[in-house]
């Protein structure tokens, strides 16, 4: 259709990749790209770390849930929600004193904030993920960067006013992973509405998951008790270990975002 959608439908996560480095050009040219995506208020809540220390990735490999790809990706991204740089400038600003004049409570980055600079965060990520792509580079999300706060707070300096919303892994993709077929998607019209949202019932849903139901009859070994693909995700993912790990982080994360400390 034209090379940018072209770019965009031809993605697929890349978990393997050739040793080469990623060029400075490139990287710059991705790093451009991501700091032009849409920010809230143009405020930039987001901060992007680079990880370049092999013992940090090596960290994250084990503790983003044991994915031993992370140590060996040539680049990694750390995307971070950030209010604590406003909020610095907003002290730096004796906007507690403007308070004080005004006779109002100084206010502190609540949970609205934090979901808008996660926005902000994810946008830049996937904007940079495009750009990788048109330069023929893969990329992989790593969700798991949500877990383990206490760790990952440690490895980067990481202060109250930020939340680690997204890892992404960049590299030059081996030949069996070029070869790899992309995974196919949902039909659109369980996932696209018009006007109003539609909950899908029992046919809708039997349709939706006709060709996942039969992938998982046609295979030899089931896990214990696990009847169907419903059954199957809600183990494997929804329920699993590193799902409850990543809530637990994610509540302990919220717990000092909206703490009344100063968040220095
Ligand atoms: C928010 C998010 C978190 C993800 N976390 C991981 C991850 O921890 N490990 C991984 O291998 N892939 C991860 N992925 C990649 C997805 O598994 C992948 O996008 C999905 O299976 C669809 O495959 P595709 O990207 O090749 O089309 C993540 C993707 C997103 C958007």
């Amino acid at each position: 259709m034209n090379p940018v959608i072209d770019t965009i439908l031809s993605r697929k996560s890349i978990r393997a990749y050739e040793p080469t480095e990623i060029s400075a050009e490139h990287k710059e040219a991705i790093l451009r790209a991501a700091l032009r995506a849409p920010t809230a208020g143009n405020l930039m809540l987001y901060s992007i770390i680079e990880v370049t220390d092999q013992a940090a990735k090596d960290a994250l490999a084990e503790t983003c849930d044991h994915q031993p790809f992370i140590a060996k990706a040539p680049w990694v991204l750390l995307f971070l929600a950030d209010y604590q740089r406003w909020y610095d400038y907003f002290l730096l600003s004796d906007v507690q004193q403007l308070c004080e004049q005004r006779g109002e409570e100084l206010r502190k980055p609540e949970e609205g904030d934090l979901f808008l600079a996660c926005c902000d965060a994810l946008i830049a990520a996937q904007t940079a993920v495009i750009a990788a792509q048109s330069l023929g580079i893969g990329s992989c999300y790593i969700g798991d960067i949500m877990e383990n706060c206490e760790t990952h707070r440690d490895l980067f300096g990481l202060p109250t006013y930020t939340f680690p919303i997204a890892l992404v892994c960049f590299g030059y993709p081996t030949e069996q992973q070029e070869q790899r077929t992309q995974s196919t998607r949902f039909d659109r019209k369980f996932i696209v509405f018009e006007d109003r949202y539609k909950k899908l019932d029992e046919d809708e849903f039997e349709e939706m998951f006709r060709e996942i139901q039969e992938r998982f009859h046609t295979r030899k070994e089931h896990p214990e008790g696990i009847h169907n693909s419903g059954q199957l995700i809600y183990a494997r993912k929804f329920s699993s270990d590193f799902a409850r790990e990543m809530s637990r982080s994610v509540r302990a994360m919220l717990q000092a975002w909206t703490s009344d400390c100063l968040g220095t």
